[in-house]
């Protein structure tokens, strides 16, 4: 595909990445996504603001075909879909000097082994004029790695920013235009990324505040030209006051922990709280992990395998307690043969969970009632601690 002019010699380019279902082996990328690049031509220099993956480098060399000279690459970022084709874009363009924040440096000589001399450490505030345009650095650490930055084109109004306010999604829009669609993409994104970030994020927010932003332009997803409803979005998730919200993930074996799930899920429910129920066993994890942003309340179903918990919950509640939601209390349910101990490992596993654990219910063999008596009581214990957070409305 050919670069899109976003203005008079502002050029979106990069590559889009329908196929991909999977980023990091972990990550699953139902709606593919894409590695977005842009170029600038100023009156007397060029920059070149981020490469794309290698898997991609052919889209890229092909869109900058036409283009003789460059002068600037801009590293916001040394992870690999945004800085590995950066070694052959200094090959194609000798001359060019790469700019990046100082710990980006460090990483892309140690990822990339770039030759040191090539590299321009930026400080957080500088400028580097193209001519009639200009380009101001700012750091934005941890959006998601220590030397994250983005870019500022005032003249133009636009901010790079890469990873930040990214979502994972293939599309051939330029811009956000099926909103709720880049909604979903953009949350799961924040959701799997940017979220144990969440107390650093608010301090790059912040810093934000005094550009004036008509566009902004991520590395992955469309850009924004109404950059309200992303910004907005982001605040929304990472304020500290979760919603009234339960997320239940599970795994059944036999079907006593599903009785258990289901009589708790359908008891929030009647009380009016919003529940997610997921079954571990064939779950979407980016589902679970949107989930997480919002919920105040998280109950891990499970079964007993050789003493402790099913081998699938114990890959979800790593994955949950190392993407630090702000949720406030969680609990077990679950089944065991004859004796066990995987509600007291399934609550050992969430240390970075700052949670209030409610007492679980475990029950021997399949439910009878009073077993299903005391997950309604689970229920109405959640519901309180709802109501006395205020979250109840
Ligand atoms: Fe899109 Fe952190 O790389």
């Amino acid at each position: 595909m050919r670069m899109k002019t976003m203005k008079e010699n502002v050029f979106f380019g990069g590559a889009v990445d329908w196929d991909r279902r999977l980023f990091d082996s972990l990550i699953p990328l139902p709606d593919g996504t894409s590695y977005n690049s842009y170029l600038v031509q100023g009156s007397d220099k060029t920059a070149l603001i981020d490469t794309v993956d290698p898997a991609k480098a052919d889209i890229l060399f092909e869109q900058l075909s036409g283009v003789e000279k460059i002068d600037y690459l801009v590293a916001h970022h040394a992870e690999q879909d945004h800085a590995g084709c950066i070694p052959l874009v200094l090959a194609k363009y000798p001359e060019a000097k790469l700019l990046t924040s100082p710990k980006g440096k460090g990483l892309i000589i140690d990822h990339l082994h770039v030759d040191e001399k090539k590299i321009t450490a930026v400080a957080d505030g500088e400028t580097v004029s193209l001519g009639d345009r200009t380009l101001t650095f700012i750091h934005t650490p941890w959006v998601h790695w220590p030397e994250t930055m983005a870019t500022y084109l005032a003249e133009e109004k636009i901010l790079f920013t890469c990873d930040f306010f990214g979502s994972h999604l293939a599309t051939t829009d330029m811009y956000a235009r099926d909103e709720g669609r880049v909604y979903e993409a953009a949350k799961r994104y924040y959701a799997e990324i940017m979220m144990p970030f969440r107390h650093t994020i608010r301090s790059n927010l912040e810093k934000l505040k005094g550009l004036a932003i008509d566009v902004i332009a991520p590395s992955h997803g469309p850009a924004y030209d109404n950059p309200a409803f992303i910004m907005d979005a982001y605040r929304d998730w990472i304020s500290d006051q979760p919603k009234n919200q339960v997320v239940v993930p599970y795994v059944s074996m036999h079907g006593s922990t599903r009785m258990l799930v289901e009589r708790l899920v359908g008891s929030l429910a009647h009380k009016g709280i919003t529940v997610f129920q997921f079954d571990l066993a064939a779950v979407d994890l980016g589902k679970l992990a949107i989930s997480l942003v919002d919920a105040a309340t998280i109950v891990i179903g499970t079964p007993t395998v050789h003493v402790g918990p099913h081998p699938a919950v114990l890959y979800a509640v790593t994955l949950a307690n190392a993407l630090r939601p702000k949720t406030l209390f969680a609990s077990v349910v679950g089944s065991f043969g004859w004796a066990g101990k995987a509600a007291e490992q399934v609550a050992a596993s969430i240390p970075n969970l700052k949670v209030e654990v409610l007492p679980p219910m475990m029950c021997k063999g399949m439910p009878r009632r009073a077993d299903l008596e005391a997950v309604d009581k689970l229920g109405e214990l959640i519901f309180e601690k709802h109501k006395a957070r205020g979250l109840v409305k």
